[in-house]
């Protein structure tokens, strides 16, 4: 599913509930896209607890767990999940992103650009092949990642 590791890859991108509430989804999109990366995949959803428990199922434990389900779930905003495709778009896409400690996060990078709160950090991107691999399963079927072709100019002139 997440494609071909250091070459050709897809990768999941979400923006969380704050993020959509703040109207960066055309911002986050933007960047990808200005980038070179292609849009395979997007739908808004509020996920169920199932499904951010599965997501976030490696930080079960932490002290933060709870509210980070909770945050996910609240229904106060959709997720846009996204499934972007491109060359190394997996570390590319956690490059774009910036760290997930606010005070790590370049500016320049969407965190960095955006987020002071580590707890409201506006976006999601896979962090391996293994993550993307697991999370485009978890968040989408395979009828709703599209294969398509950049630039067909008989559309645009
Ligand atoms: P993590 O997977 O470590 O970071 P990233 O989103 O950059 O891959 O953590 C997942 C999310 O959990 C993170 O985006 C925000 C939340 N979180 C906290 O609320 N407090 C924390 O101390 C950490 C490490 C994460």
């Amino acid at each position: 599913i997440a494609g071909v590791p250091g070459g050709i890859e897809r990768t999941f991108i979400a923006v969380k509930p704050d993020g959509t509430q703040r109207f960066l989804i055309g911002e986050i999109i933007k960047r990808f896209e200005t980038k070179g990366y292609k849009l395979v995949a997007i739908k808004a959803i509020v996920p169920s607890r199932t499904l951010a428990e599965k997501h976030y199922e490696d930080l079960k434990g932490r002290p933060f767990f709870n509210g980070l389900v909770k945050y996910m779930t609240s229904g106060a905003a959709p997720v846009i999940a996204m499934v972007w495709e491109g060359k190394d778009v997996i570390r590319q896409g956690r490059r774009l992103i910036g760290a997930t400690n606010p005070l790590e996060a370049q500016p320049g990078t969407i965190r960095g650009d955006f987020c002071i709160s580590v707890g409201r950090n506006i976006i999601h991107g896979s962090d391996s092949f293994e993550s993307a691999e697991k999370e485009i399963g978890l968040w989408f079927g395979k009828s709703e990642v599209i294969e398509w072709e950049f630039g067909n100019a008989e559309w645009v002139t």
